[in-house]
C-alpha cells in the first residue's frame, strides 16, 4: 500500500509567522527518507498554507512522487499543467472551511470536472477525484473516467469509535470503485488510532495522511512520525 504524506501543515506553521521555517521541502525529504511513497500538497486558492513557490520547489526536490490537490479553478489548473506533478487530485474548496469538508460534486459540477480531467490527462498527469464513498457519488465520479477516486474518510474519522457503518460504507465504496475499473485511494482525518481498519481494505492502494502525522512530527520529529505511521499501515495491511 502506498503511503503519501500531506505536508500542508508544515507550511501552516511557517505561514503563522510568514517566515521561512519550517521548510516544506526539508519536511518532504525527511518523510521520504522515513518511508513515504509520495508527498501530497494542496495549493489552495486562498494560499493559506502551501504557496506557489513551494510547489515549484517540491516538484524539483521530491524523489518519490508529488500528488497535487487542487480545486477546479482555472488559475490553479494552469499551475498544475505547467508543473506536471505525477498526480493531480481534484477536491472541492470553500474559502470559509477549515479543511476540505465534503467530496467533489460530480453531478452538478460534471462539465467543469470533465473539462479539467481532459486537460490533465492530455498533459500526461494521473488523475484522481476526491469523493464521498456513497454509491451515487462514486457512480457519478466513475462516469467521468478518472484514473482513481480518493474515498473521503471524514465520516469514518468522526464516527469510528461509536459505529461501524462508516467503515462498511468505505469497504463497499472500495469494491464499487474497483469494479468500475478505478484505482482506489483514501484519506482525510486518518490518525495513528483509526488508520488500521482503512489500511486493511484490500481495494485501497494509496492513503493520504497529513494532519495527524505533522502533529506527531511536532513532538517527535518528522522521520519518527512517518516511520510509526508506515509501520501501522504495513502491519494492518498484513493482517497483523
Ligand atoms: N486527502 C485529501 C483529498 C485532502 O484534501 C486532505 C486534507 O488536505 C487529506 C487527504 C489529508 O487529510 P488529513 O490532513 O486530515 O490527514
Amino acid at each position: 500500500m502506498r503511503f503519501y504524506v500531506n505536508i500542508d501543515h508544515v507550511a501552516t506553521v511557517r505561514q503563522a509567522r510568514r517566515t521561512d521555517e519550517p521548510d516544506p521541502v526539508r519536511a518532504a525529504e525527511l518523510a521520504e527518507s522515513a518511508g513515504a511513497d509520495g508527498i501530497t500538497v494542496h495549493l489552495r486558492e486562498d494560499r493559506r498554507h502551501i504557496q506557489d513557490r513551494d510547489v515549484e520547489l517540491l516538484r524539483r526536490a521530491v524523489r518519490t512522487v508529488l500528488n497535487l490537490e487542487l480545486a477546479v479553478a482555472d488559475e490553479i489548473v494552469a499551475i498544475a499543467l505547467r508543473l506536471s506533478p505525477h498526480q493531480a487530485t481534484l477536491v472541492p474548496e470553500r474559502r470559509e472551511e477549515v479543511t476540505t469538508e465534503g467530496g467533489l460534486d460530480c453531478v452538478r459540477g460534471k462539465e467543469r470536472v470533465a473539462a479539467v480531467l481532459a486537460r490533465l490527462k492530455e498533459a500526461g498527469i494521473r488523475t484522481s477525484l476526491f469523493v464521498t464513498p456513497d454509491s451515487e457519488s462514486l457512480a457519478a465520479a466513475a462516469l467521468l473516467g478518472p484514473d482513481a477516486v480518493e474515498l473521503h474518510t471524514g465520516r469514518y474519522a468522526r464516527e469510528w469509535r461509536e459505529r461501524r457503518d462508516a467503515l462498511a460504507e468505505l469497504e463497499a465504496g472500495g469494491r464499487a470503485a474497483r469494479a468500475a475499473g478505478l484505482a482506489v485511494h483514501a484519506g482525510h482525518g486518518l490518525t495513528y488510532e483509526n488508520v488500521d481498519a482503512v489500511a486493511a481494505i484490500p481495494e485501497i492502494e494509496e492513503l493520504n495522511i497529513g494532519h495527524s502525522v505533522v502533529s506527531r512530527a511536532v513532538l517527535v520529529g518528522m522521520e519518527r512520525a512517518v516511520r510509526e505511521m508506515r509501520e501501522r499501515i504495513d502491519r494492518a495491511r498484513a493482517g497483523a
